[in-house]
């Protein structure tokens, strides 16, 4: 992961301000090698290190990951506690890399369950790298979007009591202040590797408007190129947010006509 002071010339013509990916398949990619699952998980903690570089590369400003849901604990109890040491272990690794990279790393999901080892290590990583500005990167861990919600609700009613919010004002704009990640711009881009077509309860509110790009490429194999493809097709999307294509090519032409003035 090189330095990088500037930010690189975009070779899209619209790129998404925020992507979220659900890295599917490390088990799939395993097994088709006779190798243990704990071989696929390591092997996407690679994966997921070129994905940083490649996003950091192309211009994009924030990326989201799905590591861990709050339904991951259904898993073998040692496949789980394999992927919460692999937490440590590659924090551990690639934090100085990342903190020289310019990456801001956040950690979002309930931490109350965590070892203590965990969370002073997503703590440590956080305040190591909290001025950082070139890339968001926020890793979910015993995250769910459901949670999410509610945590949201729980803490607008905490204000609700304390009267410093009044329930005549509470719209979407102040409600989606209370969800992990509102300073950050919506997802533009969810992308879901492995072959599942499903959001798999991962930012349900700050998806909501998300193009989705599935593929089936599993998690590991999943490199800077086929990156750059879901960037590709996600460029190629006319987003009309509610609007006819005819009010988006009159306001396209607009623009042009604008810029030629
Ligand atoms: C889903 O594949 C993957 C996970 C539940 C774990 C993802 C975690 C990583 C890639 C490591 C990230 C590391 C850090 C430090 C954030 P699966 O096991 O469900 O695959 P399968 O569907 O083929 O079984």
């Amino acid at each position: 992961m090189s330095n990088k002071k500037q930010q690189p010339e975009s070779q899209f013509t619209v790129l998404p301000a925020h992507v979220a990916i659900v890295m599917d398949g490390n088990g799939r990619w395993a097994k088709k090698r006779l190798m243990p699952r704990a071989a696929g998980h390591k092997a996407g903690v690679g994966a997921l290190k070129y994905i940083i570089e490649s996003a950091s590369e192309a211009g994009v400003k924030c990326l989201t990951v799905f590591a861990f849901s709050s339904e991951n604990w259904n898993r073998p109890e040692r496949e789980v506690s394999i992927l919460m040491d692999l937490f440590v272990s590659s924090i551990k690794k690639y934090l100085p890399e990342l903190k020289q990279a310019g990456v801001s790393l956040r950690f979002i999901g309930d931490r109350s369950v965590f070892s203590e080892k965990l969370s002073a290590s997503l703590l440590d990583a956080e305040s190591a790298t909290k001025d950082n500005t070139f890339l968001n990167l926020n890793i979910a861990m015993n995250y769910g979007g459901r949670w999410d919600i509610v945590e949201a609700a729980k803490n607008m009613l905490l204000d609700v009591e304390s009267g410093s919010v009044s329930p005549a004002n509470i719209e979407e704009t102040l409600f989606s202040d209370y969800l992990s990640l509102a300073d950050l711009p919506a997802v533009d881009l969810f992308i879901r590797t492995g072959g599942e077509h499903r959001i798999s309860n991962f930012l349900l509110w700050q998806c909501a408007y998300s193009e989705l790009y599935f593929t089936d490429v599993l998690w590991p194999d999943f490199n800077g190129d086929e990156f750059l493809k879901a960037l590709q097709w996600f460029s190629s999307r006319q987003r009309r947010f509610g609007r006819t294509g005819e009010q988006l090519e009159e306001e396209l032409q607009s623009l042009q006509t604008n810029e030629v003035k």
